[in-house]
């Protein structure tokens, strides 16, 4: 049984099995899905791109999901800690421990730039507000964004804001936090997806324009980089390789299945970009819009359609309420592994280490506005900052950070430990084993064996 070893967090733990994938689905359910999917598959020509994204989804994803979870349940401490304890208990090599800080720096490098562009979708709320979508067309929608990231200061209000935001849920405990919210707020959002796709559907008739460039497979489009992108994006778009699914899975309650509450969160994650894609792309080509502008794309195409239907204003600032909440839902699963440690090991109080953490993130994130505006000009390997952070972070750290958690949960630790800890059937065990042991970390090691051609290309 999960309990037989006897750990309990001293965080408190997940009032139910529902309530973990609630959370977890809340971390994972983001600005990824809603922005960036939708952009990312826009740019790396639609839909062989999205094939190799959901490949990556089930053979790597699930199976490390599961790790994550099942690692973060048998030792009940943040990620540093639970490496630590796990290694031990398992015999294995100190640099194992590593692990846990990888993930680390990881989360604060997501998070400074993630609460940036969560800082856009709150700003939008005002411009739904104010009315400033009011009948836009393409071009004026674009002003409205180009004025937006011109603009640092403006952003640097908004990335203050949301950091806040981020923070107080974080000091006040996840449970009692965001919880509550959450729980309204996701399924508000979903509905809400699907009146925007109907709306796509009816209204924009390009539908069936947008569904052949989202789900043919033309690969004649994808490239190397693209592959990569994929697989880096399954890793960031269910919060995979930095320990924030194992700090949710720390707080699980024992007993219930890893497998049935993993597959539900994947699956819930996945419909959300899928029906991302069916709500922007109709958009895209029925307004003559290029699907590849990048991370602009949603916030130039969505606005038209509120321009222009019943009651814009009210969808409008729904929508990015709703956007905004769910990027929130996310950014507290990148902190809460550093601030689990610093209350576990340093002693601080749960308030200081969500402010100490807090700021850190913040200082951070004045990089990835700057590179909007003042530091356009500075390029690295062609791509600015901020381009450079999400790269580094979303297709080399996260997928190796993966590739590890894999190894450690199919080849390190004895079947003895991971059986009783994932708690289900024969057959699904077996199957996850030789997944997690054998096609992940392949898969991971020969995509990103292609970095060195990527980066030259
Ligand atoms: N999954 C979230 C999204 O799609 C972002 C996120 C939250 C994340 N926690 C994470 C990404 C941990 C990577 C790792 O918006």
């Amino acid at each position: 049984m999960a309990v037989e070893h006897g750990r309990v967090s001293i965080h408190g733990e997940w009032s139910s099995r529902w309530v973990f994938i609630l959370a977890t689905s809340g971390s994972a359910i983001g600005l990824g899905n809603i922005w960036k999917f939708p952009y990312i598959a826009g740019v790396y020509g639609g839909g062989a791109f999205v094939l190799v994204y959901l490949l990556c989804i089930v053979l790597v994803g699930l199976p490390i999901m599961m790790s994550e979870v099942m690692l973060g349940r048998r030792a009940r401490q943040s990620p540093i800690n639970a490496m630590r304890t796990l290694s031990a208990e398992a015999g294995a090599a100190r640099p194992w421990r590593l692990l846990g800080w990888f993930g680390v720096v990881a989360g604060f490098l997501i998070l400074s730039y993630y609460s940036v562009i969560a800082g856009w979708s709150l700003g939008y709320i005002f411009n739904a507000l104010a009315g400033d979508f009011r009948d836009v067309g393409a071009e004026g929608v674009s002003g409205i964004f180009n004025q937006l990231i011109s603009s640092p200061l403006h952003m640097l209000v908004l990335h203050t804001v949301f950091m806040i935001l981020t923070i107080a849920v974080v000091a006040r405990g996840v449970r009692s936090g965001l919880e509550r919210a959450v729980r309204l707020m996701m399924p508000a959002l979903f509905a809400l997806l699907l009146v925007l796709v109907l709306y796509a559907m009816m209204t924009s008739g390009a539908f069936m324009q947008g569904l052949h460039f989202l789900l043919y497979p033309d690969f004649s489009k994808l490239t190397p980089t693209g592959v990569m992108v994929a697989m880096g994006h399954a890793f960031f778009t269910l919060s995979l390789g930095m320990g924030a699914v194992m700090v949710y899975g720390s707080y699980m309650p024992g007993r219930s299945s890893i497998a049935t509450a993993s597959l539900m969160v994947v699956i819930a994650d996945t419909l959300v970009s899928l029906l991302a894609g069916m709500m922007i792309f109709p958009l895209v080509f029925a307004n003559g819009l290029e699907p590849g502008q990048g991370p602009g794309l949603l916030f130039q195409t969505l606005p038209i359609a509120f321009g222009h239907m019943p009651a814009g204003v009210l969808f409008g600032a729904l929508f990015f309420i709703l956007l905004t909440f769910a990027a929130w839902s996310s950014s507290i699963s990148l902190v809460e592994p550093a601030v689990a440690w610093l209350v576990e090991n340093r002693g601080l109080s749960r308030p200081a280490a969500a402010i100490l953490c807090g700021i850190i993130a913040w200082l951070l994130g004045l990089g990835t506005i700057f590179s909007f505006n003042v530091w356009a000009d500075y390029r690295l390997f062609d791509r600015s900052f901020f381009e450079l952070l999400d790269f580094l972070t979303s297709n080399i750290m996260l997928p190796v950070g993966g590739l590890f958690i894999a190894i450690f949960a199919g080849w390190i630790m004895p079947r003895a430990m991971t059986e009783g800890e994932l708690a289900t059937g024969r057959r699904v065990y077996a199957s996850w084993r030789v997944v997690v042991r054998y096609v992940s970390p392949v898969a991971v090691i020969i995509v990103l064996l292609n970095l060195l051609g990527v980066l030259r290309g």
